[in-house]
């Protein structure tokens, strides 16, 4: 499935991208059971809980549930400050995560196969471990930028090994919020880990702890990675990325998972942890 060249550019980058990885069947059957959940998801009680004052603490509970369930999560902007909906509930979903890949079919079908396994082997992850799923809508009109960031921060392991599998559902323009990346900042000054997203499981509490103040890329050094429905964007835990706001009239639906390798330690710090009941399994 990849060649010498793709490994070459996977070194060099930190990122692969792998047009027609999924077939127009597939990224269709994803995109209806996303709207499908978004549908059956009675936003009520969730809302009322956003308008409590202490916000941050619902949302770090709503979070941690969140780990071995199906979650809806709301777009920022699409909530006032009373926490009422201000758009129509399918245009309101920033999210849905994070244990989609185990619980849910049709994304269980999604996440799952020989030829992932393979992308994943040939990339390093010789055991996977799949923590987590998400379905990112960035909406029209009030899609939220994703500032720049490394997705190891989120899942810390002794060496680094969480890679990032990036599927566009729907065509990533410049318009509708594409992912940028820095080539190769995943190496050396650039591929430092710069902080960590730490729970104190205990507390229930999650906080960001700042570890390296090398600067973020800006979007002049950076490249836009503009790829249509189907395609696979693979890419390296400690690379910088960012997406814009959408302000466009289409949605830019994408589907993440992330995987580390069961050699490397996993860090208990980490928020996304799995209990006995529902054990973290592989990309085959
Ligand atoms: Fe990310």
């Amino acid at each position: 499935m990849l060649s010498p060249a793709h490994l070459e550019t996977w070194q060099r980058d930190g990122c692969l991208v792998l047009p027609g990885f999924k077939t127009p069947a597939e990224v269709q059957a994803a995109c209806q059971r996303a709207h499908e959940i978004v549908e059956a998801f009675t936003p009520g009680a969730q809302t009322s809980r956003f308008s409590t004052r202490d916000r941050s603490q619902v949302a770090s509970a709503a979070l941690l549930a969140s780990a071995e369930a199906v979650h809806c999560f709301f777009e920022e902007e699409a909530l006032d400050a009373e926490g009422r909906l201000r758009v129509p509930k399918p245009r309101s979903i920033n999210k849905i995560g994070h244990a989609l890949h185990d619980l849910d079919p049709v994304f269980q079908a999604f996440s799952h196969g020989p030829a992932l396994a393979e992308v994943g082997r040939a990339l390093g992850l010789l055991q996977p471990q799949v923590w987590q799923s998400q379905v990112i809508f960035k909406q029209p009109h009030i899609g939220g930028e994703v500032g720049w960031h490394q997705d190891a921060s989120f899942f810390v392991t002794k060496p680094h090994t969480v890679t990032t599998f990036w599927f566009a559902l729907e065509d990533a323009t410049l318009d509708n919020g594409c992912l940028w990346v820095l080539p190769g900042g995943h190496r050396g000054a650039q591929g430092v880990l710069r902080e960590q997203y730490v729970c104190d499981h205990e507390a229930g509490t999650l906080r960001m702890q700042p570890l390296d103040a090398t600067p973020w890329p800006t979007t002049a050094e950076a490249v836009p990675l503009p790829v249509a429905a189907g395609t696979l964007i693979v890419f390296h835990g400690l690379l910088p990325h960012y997406s814009a706001p959408n302000r466009s009239a289409k949605s830019r639906l994408a589907y993440t998972l992330h995987a580390t390798d069961a050699s490397a330690a996993y860090a208990p710090e980490n928020w996304l942890q799995r209990s006995a009941g529902l054990p973290v399994g592989g990309l085959a």
